[in-house]
């Protein structure tokens, strides 16, 4: 083996034990750098006879092609695995399944605040919707809770820094009641501006479903819970049509018949007389006992007054219903809390996918 060609297995072999780019420079540099061993063997030429110089001159370039040639196949050979090295590294794999969407639900709060618009639609009530920052006079004077009342102490709220025509505080309503008011009002007003007198005055129906607020949390109490009222004045609507009503509601709503009601004599300022609603299961888990369910009545003298109309010609009666307490009997909800804990474990139950 000439010394030349040994040079040039020498490079192969330096340019193979290199693994990256930059280390294969540092190995070039050793044969082709200006102080390299093919460099040297270059300017050694200078001090050869004529003759002898063509004959080296071209052996010596042959060697140093073959050492440009090694090196820019590794050049290229590094180069390849450095691109496929990285294309591994930050591979995307297409046959991963998907992060996926989490789909909305609707909350069974909100389930059964369809249901009940539905249900009550169904027989002829309109909806009502109104606001939950309500002023004192329409969330407690109107229905004859006038201040210092003590029935207000049962239902202490939340206020708001800013004070009503009158000068009272803005408050959380503390029920749906207040709608019984604005909407009744609303209806005699629109009447009132194209008709003559009441005489001609529609039944008024309606069911006012919304939120509401207490300074309560337990169990069975939140601070923010939901109601719906319901309001039926005419000119001969009694009891007996709250009990028809309510009774053909709680079928509808549980999709059951064997549900008993019974009305036992309570109090409220605005109703008279007034009454819890209880309902009881005939079979099932909750078989046997007395469930309270609402409060109700007969929409008092003066509250019909508030509304307009003349309590000696219109009459009718109310009632106030939890949807929470309504929606826990129905799915079988122990804790009220776990509606608004937020846990979509229990959350996905009612929307199963
Ligand atoms: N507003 C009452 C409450 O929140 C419930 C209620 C009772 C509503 C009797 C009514 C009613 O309309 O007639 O406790």
């Amino acid at each position: 083996m000439t010394e030349l060609q040994d040079l040039v297995d020498q490079a192969e072999r330096a340019f193979a034990d290199v693994d990256h780019a930059a280390a294969l420079e540092d190995a070039k540099a050793r044969f082709l750098g200006k102080s390299g061993a093919i460099t040297a063997l270059m300017k050694e030429l200078a001090q050869l006879a004529p003759d002898q110089k063509r004959a080296r001159g071209a052996a010596i370039n042959l060697a140093k092609q073959a050492v440009e040639h090694a090196l820019q196949a590794r050049r290229e050979a590094l180069a390849e695995a450095e691109l496929t090295s990285r294309l591994t590294a930050q591979a995307i794999d297409v046959t991963l399944d998907g992060r996926g969407q989490l789909g909305g639900g609707i909350h069974p709060v909100v389930r059964s605040w369809i249901r009940i618009e539905e249900i009550f639609r169904s027989i002829g009530f309109d909806v009502a919707d109104g606001p939950e920052i309500e002023d004192d006079w329409t969330n407690f004077t109107a229905l004859n809770s006038p201040q210092n009342h003590p029935a207000r102490s049962m239902q202490d709220t939340f206020y708001v820094d800013v004070n009503d025509a009158r000068g009272q505080p803005l408050l959380l309503r503390t029920h749906t009641s207040p709608m019984q008011v604005r909407h009744a009002r609303a209806q005699v007003r629109a009447h009132a501006e194209t008709s003559p007198g009441m005489s001609t005055l529609a039944d008024i129906r309606v069911i006012a479903p919304g939120r509401t607020y207490r300074v309560d949390s337990d169990a069975t109490h939140s601070p923010m819970f939901h109601q719906f009222e319901g309001l039926w004045i005419g000119r001969d609507v009694s009891m007996a049509d709250l009990k028809g009503v309510y009774t053909g509601f709680l079928h509808a709503f549980f999709e059951r018949d064997d549900i008993k009601l019974r009305f036992r004599p309570s109090y409220f300022p605005f109703t008279e007389p007034s009454a819890e609603v209880d309902m009881m299961f005939d079979s099932g888990p909750l078989r046997g006992r007395w469930l309270e369910i609402s409060g109700a009545g007969q929409v008092h003298p003066a509250v019909v007054r508030n509304f307009g109309l003349d309590p000696e010609v219109f009459i009718g009666f109310a009632f106030g219903s939890g949807i929470e307490r309504l929606t826990m009997l129905r799915y079988g909800i122990g804790d009220l809390r776990q509606f608004y804990a937020g846990d979509l474990r229990f959350l996905e139950q009612f929307n199963p996918a």
